[in-house]
């Protein structure tokens, strides 16, 4: 435990605007929950907190579709939510709700805080105005005809038939979608959090101090900062969030992403009055859980409000994983291309393991991921039921038929090398899954444990205790199978002190695989206990890696299956469902919207000769680096390396990608296009693009090729 007596643990406040989906599970809070299960099996001082986001646009736009009050939403999905991970064994010591008046009080309590110490800078900005309905409007509330494909109920940040991204500015012709009345402009006051003037102390804290976040969420903030941070308005226009508790602040709430991680603190005063400990001594270990998406958020913003604020801890890690994708395709909620958790524990009741299993087993921790129902069911298959399950499974069965269901004895004087070997796996084992644990790394971990219970059935194998009972029988009854000849000579106290020893030892690994295995499936690891009648005490990791966990002479309980096979029947009935889901939203979708005018192709361009052709020079380049270009909205700087050198490109794509969305991804560059500058910047090549109806698609390599590579 190093220099911290008590960890809080957070796992990102889902929007109560929907179910939870795998890729949720996956991204934060399987993680999340193993890691506290471990920290908890040590005994240590941990809090685990959660709760659901319920303001912001995500909210109001779901009540706005679904057509009852932000409210309904709100309560409907809460408890949804937390049925679904209550069922999942994601031990929450609290799920709470920011709509929670403790909540709203620690918030405004916040935000004045910074206010009295004159840390926010009040400024104007013109935003679309509602008339009719007297209000200012989100992105998402104002539609107009899209400039791209001429949609004419497109939205203000999206055009959903042409899928290219908008602000509001681009509309033609742009009116309010709740009133229908066209749009004014009106000045509007909000409160600033001057984000620079946080950025060398952030880059002492994260970019000096904590090196040893994942790189994944350590270059997301390095490049943050490196493109320099700016004011963020910390206040909308809105009439559903937390009042902002000034006087003149009539209709304006606190900005969703000022509340949502304060709802961590408020969270934890709900569950218990010594929060402050866990909140404000230096000795506590704060980690947050999140999905890639809430990275700035948590790695840059809110550390930056504590800091403001003063007298919090600050994150000590923010382990981030990458997106889970279903079947070779990005989830997306909006086309019901995802596995809904709730839905799974309906169709899979009792199987909650093999889900966490497999989330774990593939979760995206360096990278994105794909989820499929195949490799769902041949990891069930092979490596649960083939592997862990038949391990356990064997021993229990040997043991009620050889031993008379009772753990047999160690003779210590018939001890052999296997078994020492055997042994010391146990000790090896425990240190390393606790290593890989420690280091966020769970993949590794549960690897790990599948390792041990694979060599408890290499074990088995060898020591084929079966054989030994039938070379007994064939001495008692004076016949011999020639099979049986290495055995020749060895006499029936060998024999069955043999047997016994490597069925004793069979078992004190089946006790630490409960210990083992508990944090990644509880569930599985109950029923273990629950076959060898030990109480949870034997849990704590204090007892992992012993040999001495079951007594000699202790009678265990009959064998039952752990898993169960998932049949070919099951994988294609849910690939169905997921095809069937997709095909629903298209439907919807369609009827909800104007028919799709033709699209022309690009008018085909004149023959060229192969020497033209070969006049390009295209490589294959990493984007390093991404960022805005100050006043463009179309444009990103961006760093791209091609092996040799690295580019400065400036491309417009700013309105379809943001920086944070394609930094590590591969492009095609053309090298040799003359340099030209954009905005004061030297744009050193030019990447291409395919676009698919106004959607722009990055051209790039089938597979991740070395950077610099030709294409011809
Ligand atoms: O991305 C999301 O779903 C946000 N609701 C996460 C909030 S995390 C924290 F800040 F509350
Ligand atoms: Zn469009």
């Amino acid at each position: 435990m190093g220099k911290f007596n008590r960890y809080l643990i957070t796992a990102a406040l889902p929007y109560a605007n929907g179910p939870v989906h795998i890729g949720h599970l996956a991204g934060c809070y399987l993680p999340a929950d193993i890691y506290v299960r471990y920290l908890r099996s040590k005994k240590a001082d941990v809090k685990f907190v959660c709760g659901t986001d319920e303001h912001g646009v995500p909210i109001t736009i779901k009540a706005m579709k679904e057509n009852v009050s932000p409210q309904d939403v709100v309560d409907k999905y809460h408890k949804i939510i937390g049925d679904s991970f209550a069922a999942m064994g994601i031990s929450f010591d609290i799920f709470a709700r920011t709509s929670a008046p403790i909540h709203h009080q620690t918030s405004q309590d916040f935000f004045l805080k910074m206010y009295n110490d004159g840390l926010f800078e009040e400024k104007e900005s013109e935003q679309f105005f509602d008339p009719e309905k007297e209000m200012f409007l989100a992105d998402r509330y104002i539609v107009g005809t899209c400039p791209n494909c001429g949609n004419d109920k497109a939205y203000g940040d999206q055009c959903e038939r042409c899928g290219r991204t908008l602000s509001p500015d681009e509309l033609i012709n742009p009116h309010s979608a709740l009133s229908n009345a066209p749009l004014v402009k009106k000045k509007t006051k909000h409160w600033y959090m001057p984000l620079q003037n946080y950025e060398p102390w952030l880059k002492e804290y994260i970019v000096d101090g904590h090196k040893e976040w994942k790189n994944n969420v350590y270059g997301q903030c390095k490049s943050w900062l490196d493109s320099g941070l700016q004011s963020r308005a910390m206040t909308r226009d809105s009439n559903w969030g937390i009042k902002v508790p000034l006087p003149d602040a009539e209709g304006k709430v606190l900005y969703v992403w000022f509340d949502a991680p304060i709802g961590y603190i408020s969270a934890t005063k709900e569950l218990t009055e010594n929060w402050a400990d866990y909140w404000c001594k230096d000795d506590t270990k704060l980690v947050h859980f999140i999905g890639k998406d809430n990275i700035v958020f948590h790695c840059i913003i809110f550390p930056a409000m504590l800091k403001a604020h003063g007298g919090f801890v600050l994150p000590d890690n923010v382990p981030a994983n990458e997106f889970l994708n279903i079947e070779g395709e990005k989830v997306s909620t909006s086309r019901n291309w995802a596995v809904w958790v709730n839905d799974y524990i309906e169709d899979f009741p009792d199987q909650q393991d093999v889900l966490r299993y497999v989330l774990c087993a593939t979760a995206p921790e360096t990278k994105d991921n794909d989820f499929t129902w195949k490799d769902f069911q041949d990891r069930n298959n092979n490596e649960l039921v083939a592997v862990f399950g038949n391990f356990v499974n064997r021993a229990m069965v040997l043991m009620h038929k050889l031993c008379g269901g009772k753990v047999p004895s160690l003779h210590e004087a018939f001890i052999e090398d296997t078994d020492r070997e055997m042994l010391k796996e146990f000790g090896l084992a425990k240190e390393k899954i606790e290593n890989s644990l420690e280091n966020y790394r769970f993949r590794e971990a549960l690897a790990e444990v599948i390792e041990f219970s694979r060599k408890g059935n290499i074990y088995l194998q060898q020591n084929e205790p079966w054989i030994l009972a039938s070379v007994i029988e064939n001495l008692n009854n004076g016949t011999w199978n020639e099979k049986h000849d290495k055995y020749k000579g060895k006499t029936e106290e060998y024999l069955r002190a043999r047997i016994d020893i490597s069925l004793h030892i069979a078992l004190q690994m089946t006790a630490n695989l409960a210990i083992f295995s508990h944090p990644f499936l509880p569930f599985t690891s109950r029923k273990i206990c629950h076959l060898l009648k030990v109480v949870d005490r034997m849990l704590e990791w204090d007892n992992a890696g012993s040999d001495k966990l079951l007594s000699v002479g202790y009678s265990l309980r009959a064998p039952e299956l752990l898993f169960k096979k998932i049949e070919d029947e099951q994988v294609t009935a849910q690939v169905q469902k997921l095809h069937a889901g997709l095909k629903q939203a298209q439907e919807a979708a369609a009827a909800a919207a104007p028919p799709a005018e033709e699209t022309i192709p690009a008018p085909a361009k004149p023959e060229i000769q192969y020497d033209d052709f070969a006049k390009l020079d295209l490589r294959v380049g990493t984007i390093l680096q991404a960022e805005k270009v100050a006043k463009a909205d179309k444009l990103l700087k961006l760093l791209v390396d091609i092996g040799t050198e690295q580019r400065t490109v400036v491309s417009g794509i700013a309105m379809h990608f943001t920086p944070e969305d394609i930094i590590g991804k591969q492009v095609t560059l053309v090298a040799n296009l003359a340099p030209r500058k954009m905005r004061g910047i030297e744009s050193q090549g030019m990447i291409l693009m395919a676009e698919d109806n106004g959607k722009l698609i990055f051209v790039n390599p089938a597979e991740a090729v070395k950077p610099g590579s030709g294409v011809s």
